[in-house]
């Protein structure tokens, strides 16, 4: 296997490239310019702010709702009929195609907010078709409305899809809020074709290409892998290595990538009657009559099953709407060789089958054709590691179903965050390790807070100690799929008491003295609290006469509870809070600071106000004096933004330190007064956020500077708290 670099934003190139890399702009230069109407800060939602989804879902009719979607599977709409008059599989592939984008790397990506229905996703060519899939599903949507989003109808039908044909399937939840707007903050990648167009692999040892981090689709417009192969090239080996990657990528082992692909394609069939050049582009290019539609032909060839999607032509199984074992037993059963599909894709055909493992025709039943494989599903068969799965799996049945329940599960939910976001009547009992369990804490009375406080005031410890550790807890959190933040106390647990960024040795200290001192409360809440005091005292110091809020009940997380390997890529590269930068990335630091702040959730001033203020409370990584431009360190003032926009100093940059590191002197004496990084300069440099600095530098908002650093402050200590 190929080196694969842990670093989000790493690049095989090297080369720089822009943060969120080619979006819809890109794609679609003559879209409806829609995003003029959002200036200013107005929503798209036209459910409007107080909308609370978790409520309009309790009040759900679920199992009227189920009902329905059950109906839904057989009922054959003739504008685009069922394959064997059962929808089932293909609403599988919608359901899997909306969670499969999801990475681990930055969490972003999965099915929690209805990307599907928007540019780029909505005509990606591994998407081919599931704009009809979608419409299927719109009279149900549009009958229980606010009670159910699409981004949970997805997931939903997937479910229903599978039990409705016998599938086992592990549990539910919802509580994914639809949103009305593409997300513009996901890195798709950089090249300008799709898969389809000649997008070329990401991934190829001998051209030493690497999948760049945090992509986790070979080819630009693929949700992980190649059917075809590597590139077009039907060689199964290969086909494992990129599986192995992407899936890895999803959060996905070896057994769970086969039972999941295994899985699957017990159901439905491929599709490829007709080269792709004799059907309209994707939905979002095409015509406005099309109302949405892409990938047309003539409702003639429609009706005779002449449709393509993938390319590949044909069913896995001779039982294409039933859960059961036929795809392991074909698997082992048959020598497959490779033919082209009408089409012109490559796949793999049983040689000699008997006429009983002979599918139906998806039009007439009373017709049979053979079955198909395609080069990924021969990699369960020829890679080594898979095929002893394989072979396990087609002779333990109940291993199999256990195997796929639990990964559809873990494939559907992994972006939802902890188990106290899931809503319904199926949310399964047992806790699963990838969902980050926490165990329940109990808010610490008033006398156990105010003691902690003037314990650890007095224990010695600096400002900058315990406003590092309060930071390094809590700010691991992401909103993209709501993992990290302070529950739990991970901090103090492998790998992350030993991340380079948290300065490992202090931070064990700092934590031994809280933990020493902390009496009832939990080392969550403790070390939030040390952060939340030492920012107090600091705003005293500087003459402000504050409270910082403190909400307490966080858990400890144990070890056990810790499933280790998953946090790595929460680690940070660069974080721009703590002005720190391990290796330089394949985007600009200042990127990566924008990036970071995304995913905590945080706005423009917000992300401002931290970085001032935990500038001037020393709270860099190393302990740098990098951007601390006050005289007057520990106190919280807004001396970073007064001294950044003086025009009494002069910046210049370290000439060793490829572009990163700036000293600022006087312009008068030439006198060196300051260091600074790209990720303080900033602050002055850019138009925007200098326009920030300069609110924050006026006189007369030297308390809102105060406050609002509070308020952000708060919002980091409690960002990942569901309890
Ligand atoms: C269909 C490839 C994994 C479920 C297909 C098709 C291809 C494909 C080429 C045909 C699309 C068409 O032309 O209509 C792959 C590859 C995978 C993979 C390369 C991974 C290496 C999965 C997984 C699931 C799944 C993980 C679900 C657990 C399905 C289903 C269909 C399908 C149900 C049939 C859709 C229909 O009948 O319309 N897949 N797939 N696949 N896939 Fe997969």
């Amino acid at each position: 296997d190929p080196q694969i670099s842990g670093c989000p934003f790493s690049s095989a190139s090297g080369k720089q490239r822009k943060l969120t890399g080619r979006g819809n702009a890109d794609w679609w230069p003559d879209a409806l310019q829609l995003d003029i109407l959002t200036q200013n800060g107005k929503s798209p939602d036209p459910m409007g702010q107080d909308f609370d989804y978790a409520e309009a879902f309790n009040a759900l009719d679920y199992n009227a709702l189920k009902a329905d979607l059950t109906a839904l599977m057989t009922d054959s709409q003739p504008w685009w009929p069922a394959d064997y008059g059962n929808y089932g599989p293909f609403f599988i592939r919608m359901a899997w195609h909306a969670a499969g984008t999801y990475r681990t790397s930055d969490g972003r990506g999965g099915a929690s907010s209805g990307q599907q229905r928007f540019a780029p996703l909505n005509s990606w060519p591994d998407n081919g078709n599931l704009d009809k899939a979608r419409r299927l599903l719109w009279p149900i949507k549009q009958k229980y409305g606010k009670h159910i989003s699409w981004a949970d109808l997805f997931i939903l039908t997937g479910n229903v899809a599978i039990e409705s044909m016998g599938g086992p399937v592990f549990g539910y939840g919802g509580g994914r809020k639809d949103v009305f707007a593409p997300e513009t903050d996901i890195y798709w990648g950089t090249e300008e074709m799709w898969v389809d167009q000649g997008a070329g692999t990401r991934i190829d040892p001998d051209k030493q290409l690497d999948l760049e981090s945090p992509l986790a689709a070979i080819q630009m417009g693929l949700i992980y892998v190649n059917p075809e192969g590597p590139g077009g090239n039907p060689d199964p080996l290969l086909s494992a290595r990129d599986m192995r990657m992407t899936f890895e990528r999803m959060a996905m082992n070896d057994e769970e990538t086969v039972a999941l692909t295994a899985g699957g394609h017990a159901f439905g069939k491929a599709h490829g009657a007709k080269p792709s050049d004799t059907f309209r582009g994707a939905p979002e290019s095409e015509a406005m009559e099309l109302m949405g539609f892409g990938w047309l032909n003539d409702q003639d060839e429609i009706n005779q099953g002449h449709i393509t999607t993938s390319g590949i032509e044909g069913a896995w199984t001779p039982n294409p709407t039933a859960w059961g074992g036929d795809y392991f037993r074909l698997l082992f059963k048959y020598d497959f060789e490779l033919v082209h599909s009408p089409a012109g894709a490559q796949q793999w055909q049983p040689i000699n089958p008997d006429p009983e493992d002979m599918a139906p025709d998806a039009r007439d039943p009373s017709r049979k054709v053979p079955t198909m494989m395609t080069t990924a599903d021969m990699a369960l068969k020829m890679a080594p590691e898979y095929r002893k799965i394989s072979e396990r799996f087609r002779d333990d049945q109940a291993a199999l179903d256990n195997a796929f329940a639990r990964a559809w599960f873990k494939l559907c939910h992994r972006d939802m965050g902890p188990k106290a976001r899931y809503l319904g009547p199926e949310v399964p009992a047992e806790d699963l390790i990838w969902q980050d369990p926490v165990p329940a804490g109990s808010a610490p009375s008033d006398n156990d807070v105010s003691g902690f406080k003037s314990a650890i005031l007095s224990s010695g410890l600096s400002t900058a100690e315990l406003v590092k550790a309060a930071w390094a807890s809590a700010s691991t959190y992401r909103q993209s799929d709501h993992r990290g933040g302070a529950n739990g106390a991970r901090v103090r647990l492998a790998p992350q008491n030993g991340w380079a960024v948290n300065d490992p040795e202090e931070l064990t200290r700092v934590l031994g003295r809280i933990d020493a001192l902390r009496g009832n409360l939990s080392m969550a809440d403790a070390i939030v609290l040390a952060g939340t005091a030492a920012v107090e005292k600091a705003a005293h110091d500087a003459g402000f006469d504050v409270t910082v809020p403190f909400a307490g009940g966080r858990g400890d997380a144990s070890a056990e509870q810790t499933d280790a390997d998953s946090f790595d890529p929460l680690e940070p590269q660069a974080d721009g809070f703590r002005n720190y930068l391990k290796t330089k990335m394949s985007v600009k630091t200042e990127d990566m600071l924008v990036d970071r702040a995304n995913l905590l959730g945080l706005s423009i001033p917000e992300m401002a106000v931290l970085v001032a203020g935990l500038r001037v409370l020393g709270a860099n990584a190393g302990n740098s004096k990098h951007g601390v431009l006050t005289d007057r360190p520990g106190q919280l003032t807004n001396d970073f933004f007064v001294n950044l926009l003086d025009m009494k100093t002069a910046w210049k940059t370290v000439d060793t330190s490829g572009d990163e590191e700036f000293v600022g002197s006087d312009r008068a004496s030439g006198e060196q007064r300051w260091t600074a990084t790209r990720t303080d300069l900033v602050f002055g440099s850019n138009s925007q956020l200098r326009a920030v600095s300069e609110v924050y530098a006026e006189r007369g908002n030297e308390a809102k500077f105060v406050n609002d650093f509070i308020a952000a402050w708060n919002k980091v200590m409690n960002a990942g708290r569901f309890d």
